[in-house]
């Protein structure tokens, strides 16, 4: 390892499963979501999706490994009707990743499990998301549990990054929708 390599960036200590948390995110965690820059241009809807969770209308689901710190996350939007793709939808999932190094050991299916145990317990009873058309991985993903294609899905939004221009997004794809037994 060398000085300049952060923790999540090595290869993930032994026995590290079994030290991750799942928990909801607090207003000091919003700076590590940017992944060291990579996602610094959500930095603006980071924390309106947090102001959101104060307000009871979204949840930020992360998962963290003692000593390294975030290694996953996934959010969920609902409540008010919002600009964007998910203004008509009870429940909207998105911004779901797992750092590359501890993909494929069970950490997302452990946040999609608190995220939808969550909205059972809020009642909420159906789950929409968009999987973008190459992402065949997510696809697979999502459809283990028990998520299905409704529609495609144009994928174009806009956001404000950081520095306070609007940029689009153009990335068609799927609408996927789950119902919550
Ligand atoms: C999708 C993602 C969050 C899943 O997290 P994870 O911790 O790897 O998920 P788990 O270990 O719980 O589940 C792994 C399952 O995901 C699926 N999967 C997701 N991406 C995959 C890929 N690139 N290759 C193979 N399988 C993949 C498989 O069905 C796999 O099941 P298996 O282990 O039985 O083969 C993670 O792979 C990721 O960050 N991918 C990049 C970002 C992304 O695509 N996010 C979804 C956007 S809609």
């Amino acid at each position: 390892m060398t000085a300049e390599m952060a923790p999540w960036q090595t290869v993930p200590p032994p026995d590290w499963l079994a030290q991750v948390g799942i928990r909801l995110a607090r207003a000091a965690d919003l700076e590590a979501l940017e992944w060291e820059g990579e996602y610094a241009h959500f930095r603006r809807m980071y924390a309106e999706i947090y102001a959101r969770t104060q307000a009871g209308q979204a949840a930020m689901w992360l998962a963290e490994l003692a000593g390294v710190g975030i290694i996953g996350q996934v959010f969920v939007q609902f409540g008010r009707p919002q600009p964007g793709p998910r203004q008509m939808y009870p429940a909207y999932v998105h911004g779901f990743r797992v750092r590359p190094a501890y993909r494929g050991r069970g950490v997302g299916t452990r946040l999609m499990d608190a995220l939808e145990d969550d909205l059972r317990r809020r009642g909420v009873r159906q789950v929409t998301l968009n999987v973008v058309a190459e992402n065949s991985g997510g696809r697979r993903f999502y459809e283990a549990r028990k998520y299905f294609v409704t529609a495609p899905d144009p994928g174009r939004w806009t956001y404000v990054d950081q520095h306070g221009n609007t940029q689009a997004v153009d990335e068609p794809g799927w609408r996927m929708r789950k119902v919550l037994q």
